[in-house]
């Protein structure tokens, strides 16, 4: 059977990359993918797939069910949307929609799930029980398709045994993937503090209240949250990369604006850091005479890989690429959406190395220059379609 998933891979491959650049030229934002469906759907239609589509606005769910006895659901999911970032590459499938960019590989898991779809299209007749393709949008934008699929009912009648997606990751080799078991990428939740002071004449700061320098303190005991409070077994992060006080040499503002984020691993430790946030800044702002406005956003939860079927998954990866093209992987504090599906069925979210120093190919994600080696469409499409394989 990997022989024949690898043949088919190869064969649908050229396919796959002019998926892909149709993506890439064609972006759209989040619960704007209108036209990515469309293409999508058009691909499900020629192949004789049934699908329910408009899921979450874009989103398109997609079944093939195998020809052999078996009750076995298993789901594969990849998202849609692009970012609005202005494309800066010089190749020949630039974005042609000013001002989106597919940054973040969507659209390679977009083409590698079409192609894992065709190729298990094409093995019915070899397994029992159900494949559920996922296409789903606006992972890059709260509160996520993710969660909006979920509500909709994308892991019902039946849930499915366990779900599979994967993420271009530019740090890695083309032709090689990267598996971590267990919490792997954090949770998210967005910080903005509003600081209210009294403006005036900065040669004058007895007369005023100085929102420039609470919030400066403010910054600076929240990172102690880090240092201080938090279990040092728990990874935490706290930054900020906005900070607006509209005076000028000699003007102290009325009031400045803080933007951050916090990411960490653990659901108690989240909500006691956002009690201890709030506490911080108002309690600062209000010793020094001014006010703080808190307002925190919650967004993701942590992805958690299940053990069993990471540690499962990185065996067959083993066997279907070879031992020396698939490494483990770190925690990271970046985020993702399909933190949803981990938390509420076993999950397995892998990356799909998509390097290539003599390419160049070597810009990061969200970058305006970021590019995926192509070659890695076969992996992408031959491994998810082996993984759902073996999994039924
Ligand atoms: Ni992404």
């Amino acid at each position: 059977m990997k022989e024949k998933i690898e043949t088919l891979a190869q064969q649908i491959h050229q396919k796959l990359i002019d998926y892909r650049r149709h993506f890439h030229k064609n972006p759209e934002l989040s619960l704007k993918e209108f036209k990515t469906a469309d293409f999508i759907k058009a691909l499900l239609d020629e192949w004789g797939i049934t699908y329910t589509s408009e899921v979450a606005v874009t989103g398109i769910i997609a079944h093939i069910k195998g020809e052999k006895e078996g009750n076995k659901t298993i789901a594969l999911r990849a998202d849609m949307d692009a970012l609005p970032i202005i494309e800066e590459n010089t190749h020949s499938f630039i974005s042609q929609n000013q001002g989106v960019m597919h940054a973040c590989g969507h659209d390679v898991h977009m083409a590698s799930l079409l192609g894992a779809t065709w190729i298990l299209n094409q093995l019915r007749s070899e397994f029992g029980g159900t494949i559920r393709l996922i296409f789903q949008p606006s992972e890059e934008q709260y509160p996520g398709g993710a969660f909006l699929m979920i509500k909709e009912g994308v892991l019902e009648n039946p849930t499915p045994k366990a779900i599979f997606g994967q993420h271009v990751l530019p740090d890695l080799l083309v032709g090689m993937v990267g598996f971590k078991p267990g919490k792997y990428m954090a949770s998210t939740d967005e910080i903005y503090l509003t600081v209210k002071g009294r403006g005036g004449h900065a040669a004058q700061p007895e007369k005023n209240i100085d929102p420039i320098v609470i919030a400066s303190q403010i910054i600076v005991a929240l990172q102690q949250i880090v240092s201080r409070n938090t279990p040092p077994s728990i990874p935490c992060v706290i930054s900020f990369g906005k900070f607006i006080a509209n005076g000028r040499t000699n003007i102290i503002p009325d009031e400045a604006k803080i933007e951050g984020t916090i990411r960490t691993f653990s659901e108690p430790w989240r909500a006691e850091a956002h009690e201890l946030i709030k506490r911080t800044a108002e309690g600062i702002a209000t010793a020094l005479g001014g006010e703080c406005e808190v307002f925190i956003d919650k967004g993701y939860p942590y992805v958690v890989n299940d053990e069993s079927l990471t540690i499962r998954a990185k065996q067959l990866a083993i066997e279907y690429l070879g031992a020396e093209k698939v490494v483990d992987l770190e925690e990271r504090m970046t985020a993702e959406d399909f933190a949803y599906y981990s938390q509420i069925i076993p999950g397995c979210f892998y990356r799909l190395g998509v390097r290539n120093e003599e390419k160049g190919m070597t810009y990061g994600l969200h970058n305006s220059r970021f590019d995926a080696d192509e070659e890695s469409l076969k992996v992408g499409a031959g491994l998810m379609a082996w993984l759902a394989y073996k999994q039924l």
